[in-house]
């Protein structure tokens, strides 16, 4: 696992969503009330850019523009049809201010 730079804390405050483009592996991290979460801006239904449609920071869920479905977003798992399988999350950190999130190795090196 290694980091992938993320943005400063102040540019990702409660409520609020940053999407990093990295290659194939598109994450993006969510702040909801103070705590930060990553899921994989891939819907586990069909691909859809799950993090580039609306989310619920209060119920913490992302809804998927594709085709709708409720994805929470602490857990990635499937709360509503038609994704039914969970989708990846990323363990999420800060250091010196900056957030950061454990990736795969080959998708840090490319940052
Ligand atoms: S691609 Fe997300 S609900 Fe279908």
């Amino acid at each position: 696992m290694a980091d992938l730079n993320i943005c400063p804390l102040e540019e990702l405050p409660p409520g609020t969503v940053k999407i990093v483009k990295d290659g194939e592996l598109d994450i993006a991290v969510y702040n909801l009330g103070g705590e930060l979460y990553a899921l994989e801006d891939r819907c586990s239904h069909d691909d859809g850019p799950l993090c580039e449609g609306d989310f619920d920071p209060e119920e913490g869920f992302a809804v998927c523009p594709r085709h709708g479905a409720h994805i929470d977003i602490r857990t990635g798992n499937a709360l509503t049809l038609p994704a039914y399988l969970p989708v990846d999350t990323f363990r999420v950190k800060l250091e010196a201010g900056i957030v950061k999130v454990e990736v795969p190795a080959r998708a840090a090196a490319r940052s």
